[in-house]
Order: structure tokens, then C-alpha cells, then sequence
């Protein structure tokens, strides 16, 4: 189970090259407070301690039980889209590094894929880096490329024992060569799993996006001599990075910004969204069945489906 970190503490710490490399402790625990387990909040993100994957979905509380118990497993959204922001605000607020929020960033996004992936939800896509993050300064930058191949190398195995199948969104060409290799080696690893689609948005664009698909478009056109061809918006949404899958019907934002962000613009064009403004990194899976429950009740307003429920097992 992962272990969420408490708000009611504040730590000291500074920022080394050791720290970036993420080879340092760079926070000093207040000794008394932190002697007792579950209260260290880089537990988990350390590399040495890393919260286990939870192994089912159990519900570990009486919220979550609840929550659960309340969905209707006929009515979950096909696609679900999130926005993951605030996990620099999530440190700020504890007087960490931002990469210390981007560390506990991993361990929600671990815990809504799992979640996803077990409530049989057929596609998630996670926003992870988009084209504007390239202003950050190069250290952060640097960082967010090393978390996501420890990511890719430490949960495959996850992935693949949730028959998840990876893919990835963006323009790949403009990403370190490493982190391409990586990419490739997890989507290759993962091709011949017919479980949840997982689609990460790297180096993604919205408006990108488009410009691309319009220009495969134009080359199919120039190359075949179709002078008279046009396009509709079946022919658009195939040649969009997300080809293949179903439209989101959910998009969810944390940390309260009324934005889209350029993600996904044409596909998200009949979704439901949901902000919070709980910060990724606090954003657990009780909260997630409450986004869920908060779709399934806009959808019974809107949508004149019929009112029968199916319970969800776990
Ligand atoms: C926004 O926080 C988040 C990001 C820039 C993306 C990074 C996401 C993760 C590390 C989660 C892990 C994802 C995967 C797929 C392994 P922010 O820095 O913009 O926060 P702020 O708005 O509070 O500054």
C-alpha cells in the first residue's frame, strides 16, 4: 500500500548536486517527529525504500470501501486523461526541492494506473512532460528524464503483471536518446498486452498534435496524387498521436487550474472534467473513485442512462 505523507510537518533541508542526482538525502528530519514510521515523507522515494505496489485493490480504509462500493462498473469512463500538476507546489509547501515533489508524483501516478488498470478502464493517458516544460531550468528538466527511465525500468514488471500495454505520445525525436531507448525497449516489452492502454504524453503538444497530423495528412495526399481528397474528423483522429484509442470521456486536473494546458485538444472535445485541488502528489485512490463517482452522477443528469447499477469487485 502506498504510504501518503503527512501535511503537518515541516522540514529543512538544501539542494546539492548529489541531491539532483537524487543520490542524497536532501532533507534533515526533524529526529523526534520522524522516529516514528510512516512520518518520514520521503519514505517511499528513497532508492533503497520504495513503497511497495499495492497488490490488489482492497480497499484499505472505510472511505475507500465506501467510495468503491458506490461505483457503477457499467458506467466507468473508456478513457481517462490527467493533467498531474502541483507536485512542485507539494514540495514548496514542505520547504523541499521541486524534484522531491516530482519523486512522490511516481508514487500516485503508480497508484491511479494500478487502480485504472484493475478497474479494467480501457486507456489512461498521464501528462508527463510537455513541450513548454523544456523552459524549466535544465537541472529539473535533467531530473524529470532520469525519474521517468527509473520509472520505466522499475515498473515494468508492474505493467506487465496488469497486462498493461505502454505507450507513448509526443514527439519522441526531441527527447534524450536514452530516454527514446527506454521508451521504445517498454512499448516493444509491452505490444502483446491486451490489458489497459497506458499512453504517456512526452514532449506533447496539443497544437503540436495537430500539425503533425495535418502534415501526414498532406504527405498521404502529395504522395498518392489525391488531388480531390478531403478530410473528416474520422481521417483527423487517425492520424493523431492517439490513433486507436477512444476519445477521453474524463479528464481529470489536479491542483485547482482552470486549464487545459494544450492536451489533447481535439479529442477532448466531449469530455467530462474534473479539477481538484488536492496536488498530485496527495492525489490518492479514494479521490480518484470520488472523480470517478462525480463522472457517473454528470453522466445520470445528462446522459438519460438507464439507472441500474453494477457493483464493482475487486
Ligand atoms: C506538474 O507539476 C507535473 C509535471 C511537470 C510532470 C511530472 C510528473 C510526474 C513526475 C509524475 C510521474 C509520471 C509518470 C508517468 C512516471 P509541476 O512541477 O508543474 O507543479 P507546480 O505547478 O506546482 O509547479
Amino acid at each position: 500500500m502506498e504510504i501518503r505523507h503527512s501535511h503537518a510537518y515541516q522540514f529543512s533541508g538544501k539542494v546539492t548536486p548529489s541531491v539532483l542526482r537524487g543520490v542524497m538525502l536532501y532533507v534533515n528530519f526533524p529526529t523526534l517527529k520522524c522516529g516514528r514510521i510512516g512520518l518520514n515523507p520521503l519514505r517511499g522515494m528513497l532508492r533503497n525504500n520504495r513503497v511497495k505496489a499495492p497488490d490488489s485493490l482492497k480497499p484499505s480504509g472505510g472511505e475507500e470501501e465506501r467510495l468503491l462500493a458506490e461505483l457503477d462498473a457499467n458506467r466507468l469512463p473508456q478513457h481517462i486523461a490527467v493533467i498531474m500538476d502541483g507536485n512542485g507546489r507539494w514540495a514548496q509547501r514542505r520547504h523541499l526541492p521541486r524534484i522531491a515533489g516530482h519523486r512522490a508524483g511516481v508514487l500516485s501516478a503508480r497508484t491511479v494506473i494500478e487502480t485504472c488498470a484493475r478497474l479494467k478502464i480501457p486507456a489512461l493517458t498521464l501528462y508527463a512532460f510537455s513541450m513548454e516544460n523544456w523552459r524549466r531550468p535544465k537541472a529539473e528538466i535533467d531530473f524529470l528524464m532520469r525519474l521517468l527511465r527509473e520509472y520505466l525500468r522499475k515498473e515494468l514488471p508492474v505493467i506487465h503483471r496488469n497486462n498493461i500495454r505502454l505507450l507513448v505520445i509526443g514527439r519522441p525525436d526531441q527527447l534524450p536518446a536514452a530516454v527514446r531507448a527506454d521508451v521504445v525497449r517498454a512499448m516493444e516489452q509491452t505490444a502483446e498486452n491486451s490489458g489497459m492502454k497506458l499512453a504517456v504524453a512526452l514532449n506533447y503538444g496539443g497544437r503540436a498534435e495537430l500539425v503533425d497530423a495535418f502534415n501526414r495528412i498532406l504527405d498521404r495526399v502529395r504522395n498518392n496524387g489525391l488531388a480531390n481528397a478531403r478530410v473528416d474528423e474520422e481521417t483527423i483522429s487517425q492520424y493523431l498521436y492517439t490513433a486507436g484509442l477512444p476519445d477521453p470521456d474524463l479528464l481529470i486536473r489536479t491542483s485547482g487550474e482552470m486549464r487545459v494546458s494544450n492536451f489533447l485538444l481535439w479529442q477532448i472535445a466531449y469530455a467530462e472534467i474534473y479539477v481538484t485541488e488536492t496536488l498530485w502528489p496527495d492525489f490518492t485512490r479514494a479521490q480518484l473513485y470520488e472523480a470517478l463517482l462525480d463522472f457517473q452522477k454528470r453522466e445520470r443528469r445528462y446522459g438519460g442512462l438507464a439507472e441500474t447499477r453494477q457493483r464493482v469487485t475487486v
